[in-house]
């Protein structure tokens, strides 16, 4: 067993390194079952998702080498088309898998995600898009088993909610079906706009990335191609906050501001300095901060993903803040773990109330999901003596070395090993 032991209190300074988006490299993972040859992707960060998505690449017939921050994926020969249960409960992610087996194999045959501690998660809007993509398919003994026979044929598909995962599922189906795919109301997520990017350097003609409407024509073959996966925004908002919530100053190198308007627009009126400076961000936290009333909402709206770390920072602010998170139905499970360190935080239904209070004590605290364990984390720098924070293997899903990076700029923070 491990565990994160933070003592609280120092202000974080210095540079760090953000790495590549967890959420941009596993679709594209994905999308190079598409590619019979061998694609090269770099800037992937190293993290157990990854580590899973790869198993689940080899298990279906590619050929993976990794090198540091680089993939070499090559399914020019895919054995089956089977995506088991045991990896896809490790991984939800691997759903995506199911677009592209049936684009190019005409079949599929992937164990349903399950729900996890943010939410049922379900994958109906995936499922419903390719039907109308002239998909069948059916759930038998807990897997989706779907063919298209003679194959998939372009759709036009509305999604009632952007969902991210569905955005991607549809577009890689889409690559190899007859005629053109529409997708309305889609996800405008970066990472969904690095997925249309690397699809289109392998030939696949898509308009309208980064837009709620995606237009897709299909084409019968795609080229290996090789591509630079874009920077995670979601590590680089949390670093952000450890730097609000220490009063420090951080220089964040590789972060892309445009990515990251709505959380620079909140940290800003709490009171943050936030500037560019020459291709890197300078982040500046200043007490007191002021409370925050914000929505999560799909992009370009405030992301759930930096909902847990938003409510750490808030729970040291002047005045009452309030967070609606209106992605995901349970992520809360942070929640309980603040309020252990003294945080004066009631939820109502999705509404999270925070009174600021002075400060936050050390105690031992839970991770049970990525981002709620990075909040943890957050609040156990601000506060007073140690915190230690059981089960940080769900922080290494998705932070490459949280702790060395926090650590070079001066936390006093170690993960132990204890049984
Ligand atoms: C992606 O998950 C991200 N994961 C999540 O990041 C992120 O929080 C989420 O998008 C934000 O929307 C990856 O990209 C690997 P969704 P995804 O489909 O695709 C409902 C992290 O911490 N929904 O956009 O699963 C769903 O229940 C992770 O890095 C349906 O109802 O998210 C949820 O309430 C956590 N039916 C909402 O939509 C569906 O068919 C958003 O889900 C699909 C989704």
């Amino acid at each position: 067993m491990e565990k994160l032991i933070v003592q609280g209190k120092n202000s974080l300074k210095g540079e760090v390194k953000i790495s590549g988006a967890k959420n941009a490299a596993l679709p594209i993972m994905a999308a190079c079952l598409l590619i019979e040859g061998r694609c090269c992707l770099k800037n992937i960060p190293q993290l157990t998702d990854i580590k899973v998505m790869i198993k689940v690449l080899e298990e279906l017939g590619a050929k993976v080498q990794t090198e540091e921050n680089e993939l070499m994926i090559d399914a020019s020969r895919l054995m089956q088309e089977k995506a088991p249960a045991e990896l896809v409960s490790k991984l939800r992610a691997s759903v995506l898998v199911l677009g592209p087996l049936l684009a190019r194999r005409r079949k599929a045959k992937v164990a349903l995600p399950g729900g996890c501690n943010i939410g049922l998660r379900p994958v109906d809007l995936h499922l419903r898009g390719l039907s109308q993509m002239g998909a069948s398919i059916r759930i038998k003994d807990g897997y989706i088993e779907a063919t298209a026979n003679p194959s998939l044929v372009g759709g036009n598909i509305y999604l009632d909610f952007p969902s991210v995962g569905a955005t991607e599922n549809l577009l890689l189906a889409a690559c190899f079906a007859k005629g053109t795919t529409i997708i309305k109301n889609a996800s405008r997520t970066p990472e969904v706009v690095d997925l249309c990017s690397f699809l289109q350097k392998t030939g696949v003609n898509i308009k309208g990335a980064g837009t709620d409407t995606l237009i897709v024509k299909g084409k019968s073959y795609l080229f290996p191609a090789n591509h630079v996966i874009i920077s995670d925004r979601i590590e680089a908002g949390t670093f952000m906050m450890a730097a609000g919530i220490t009063g420090g100053e951080i220089l964040l190198k590789g972060a892309n501001f445009e990515h990251l308007e709505a959380p620079i627009l909140e940290l800003k009126n709490m009171g943050m300095q936030i500037e560019k400076m020459d291709g890197k961000i300078l982040v500046k936290g200043c007490f007191p901060l002021k409370p925050v009333q914000i929505k999560t909402l799909p992009h370009p709206g405030f992301p759930t993903d930096l909902q847990p770390q938003l409510t750490s920072l808030a729970c040291l602010a002047k005045g009452e803040s309030r967070i609606v998170e209106t992605i995901f139905e349970s992520r809360f499970s942070h929640i309980p773990e603040l309020k252990k360190m003294g945080a004066k935080i009631e939820q109502e239904k999705t509404t999270i109330k925070i009174k600021g209070v002075p400060f936050l004590k050390g105690s031992q605290v839970t991770a049970f999901d990525i981002r709620g364990g990075a909040a943890l984390v957050l609040a156990g720098l601000a506060a007073t003596g140690q915190t230690h924070i059981l089960n940080p293997q769900h922080i290494d899903r998705g932070y490459q070395r949280f702790e060395e990076k926090l650590a070079g700029l001066g936390a006093n923070i170690k993960r132990v090993r204890f049984d």
